[in-house]
C-alpha cells in the first residue's frame, strides 16, 4: 500500500501534457509517460487490477498495430501502471484539419483510412477514433490512445469503430465532412478486403440510431 503510493508520487519535475480522468500524461525527456492513476471509488485491489490490465492492454494493442504497419509511437511498459512511449512532436489533427489546404487534407484523410483498414485487417479495434487521437507530424499521421481498444475481427466492431470517426468528423469538422469521409472510405477500401460488409453494417447502425 505504502510503496504503491510512493511509486505514484506526482511527477512534479516533469511537464504535464494532460491530466485526464483515467491517466496523467507527462513528458520525460523525449519520452511521454502515460500513468494510470488511482481511482478512490474502486476497491484498491480491483483498482490496481484494472489499471494494470489497461496499461498492458494498451501496450499490446500498440505493438500489434505497429507490427501491422500502422504509424503509432513506439512503446514499452515501465511498471504495471506506466506506459512509456515515443513523444510525437506534432499537432493534433483536431486542431489543424479545418485550416488545411485541400490537398493536404486529402493526404491526411487518406492516411486515416489506410491506417484503420490495416488495424481492422489485423483484428484490431481502436475504440476511440477521433481526430484528438491522431497527431500529424510532417506528412505522417500517428495514431494514439488505444485505451478503449480491443482485439476483434467482428464486422460489427469494425463498423462501430469507423462510424465513431464519422460522428467525430461531423461534430468537429463539418465543413470538410463529405470530402474527408470519401477520402477515408476510398483508402479503407483499397486496404481492407472486407470493406463492403463493414459499409453495409454502418448503414444498419445509422438506421438503428434514427429509429431509436
Ligand atoms: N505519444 C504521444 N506523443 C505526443 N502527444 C501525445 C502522445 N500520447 C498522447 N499525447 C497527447 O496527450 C493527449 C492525451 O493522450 P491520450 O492517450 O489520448 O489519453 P486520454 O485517454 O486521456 O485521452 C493526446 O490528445 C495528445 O495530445
Ligand atoms: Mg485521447
Amino acid at each position: 500500500m505504502r510503496k504503491e503510493r510512493m511509486k505514484q508520487a506526482s511527477p512534479a519535475s516533469f511537464e504535464i501534457v494532460q491530466r485526464g480522468a483515467e491517466a496523467i500524461l507527462y513528458l520525460r525527456g523525449k519520452e511521454l509517460v502515460k500513468e494510470r492513476i488511482k481511482k478512490g471509488y474502486r476497491l484498491p485491489e480491483l483498482d490496481s487490477k484494472i489499471r494494470k490490465q489497461r496499461t498492458k492492454g494498451e501496450a499490446k494493442l500498440m505493438e500489434r498495430s505497429r507490427g501491422s504497419g500502422v504509424t503509432v509511437p513506439s512503446v514499452r511498459t515501465e511498471d504495471e501502471f506506466k506506459l512509456v512511449m515515443e513523444y510525437v512532436k506534432g499537432e493534433r489533427i483536431k486542431d489543424v484539419l479545418n485550416g488545411m489546404a485541400p490537398k493536404e487534407r486529402t493526404n491526411v484523410c487518406g492516411k486515416m483510412g489506410e491506417m484503420i483498414a490495416k488495424l481492422h485487417a489485423n483484428g484490431i479495434i481502436h475504440g476511440d477514433l477521433t481526430t484528438s487521437n491522431m497527431i500529424l507530424k510532417g506528412k505522417e499521421v500517428y495514431l494514439i490512445d488505444f485505451g478503449l481498444g480491443k482485439f476483434s475481427e467482428k464486422v460489427e466492431d469494425q463498423a462501430v469503430d469507423l462510424f465513431l470517426l464519422y460522428e467525430a468528423l461531423k461534430s468537429t469538422h463539418f465543413r470538410s465532412l463529405e470530402e474527408c469521409w470519401k477520402g477515408i472510405l476510398k483508402a479503407y477500401g483499397q486496404n481492407y478486403p472486407n470493406t463492403k460488409e463493414v459499409l453495409k453494417r454502418i448503414e444498419k447502425i445509422k438506421k438503428r440510431r434514427r429509429y431509436r
